[in-house]
């Protein structure tokens, strides 16, 4: 049932990190997959999500081929590391445009296209679940599920389903970007103990896009090993666990 074949699925910012693994593990699981990216590579095209006119060029090439989208990766984000004190507001706009005017422009621009059954998934991020520092990263996150939740609500009628996935701490140039000691401070919150791969995220996307989810819309999933579960006690856990081993 997590089959794709004869679906026609959109993937977002596809021509790197989890996008470029949505892509294959949608091509493997069947699925005809339109790959775009505002720096697009191989056979990626050109999409900007911020831009309505690449919005609109896409959705007249995609009714002209294919007359239905059955699936849209709202992948695409960027990250901003200013925190509270510092972050300008020009930053501030600059991320919520990409993570989150972006997938409401591929929601408005690709939704009429879709017939019931078809699916929206949406990447969020282990900071749509906390206060992470970066705040406009984690404020449009969170905005992010906020427009998930209206969309699901606006789209269930026509059975169309929304779904957001978030990762935790995984592997692509985003996290490459990252100082060293936020590498080391995720692991120590990660009950799994390590970082996650694109990979490991891509089969979610999979399923979340199949019949096989045909009665899960709205829901939030992480991806994060754990990171998001403990609420933050992890810490506590820990040092009452070494002080009990050392006695
Ligand atoms: P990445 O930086 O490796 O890839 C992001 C891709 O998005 C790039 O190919 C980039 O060209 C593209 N992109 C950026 N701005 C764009 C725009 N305006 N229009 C179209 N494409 C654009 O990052 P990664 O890790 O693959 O991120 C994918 C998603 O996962 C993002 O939404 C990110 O916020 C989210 N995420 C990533 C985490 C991580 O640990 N790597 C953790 C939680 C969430």
């Amino acid at each position: 049932m997590t089959e794709l074949y004869g679906k026609v699925v959109v993937v977002t910012g596809a021509a790197r990190g989890q996008g470029a693994a949505e892509v294959d593990a949608l091509a493997r699981a069947g699925a005809h997959v339109v790959a775009t990216d505002a720096e697009p590579v191989g056979d990626c095209r050109r999409l900007d999500v911020t831009s309505e006119q690449d919005w609109a060029r896409l959705v007249a090439e995609l009714r002209e081929l294919y007359g239905q989208v059955h699936g849209l990766v709202n992948n695409a984000g960027i990250t901003w590391r200013a925190r509270l004190d510092d972050v300008r507001p020009e930053d501030f706009a600059r991320v919520h445009a990409v993570n989150v005017t972006g997938p409401l422009l591929g929601i408005q621009h690709l939704s009429p296209l879709m017939p019931p059954g078809a699916s929206i998934v949406n990447v969020g991020s282990s900071a749509a679940l906390t206060g992470h520092y970066p705040v406009a990263y984690t404020a449009s996150k969170w905005a992010l599920r906020g427009l998930s939740k209206a969309a699901t609500l606006e789209l269930g009628p026509r059975g169309i389903r929304v779904n957001t996935v978030h990762p935790g701490f995984i592997e692509t140039d985003m996290t490459a970007s990252a100082a060293p000691v936020f590498r080391e401070a995720n692991l120590r919150e990660t009950p799994l103990g390590r970082t996650g791969t694109a990979d490991e995220v891509a089969p979610l996307v999979v399923f979340l896009l199949s019949d096989a989810a045909s009665f899960i819309t709205g829901a939030e999933i992480p991806v994060d090993g754990g990171l998001t579960a403990h609420g933050g006690v992890k810490s506590i856990s820990d040092a009452l666990a070494e002080a009990r081993d050392a006695s």
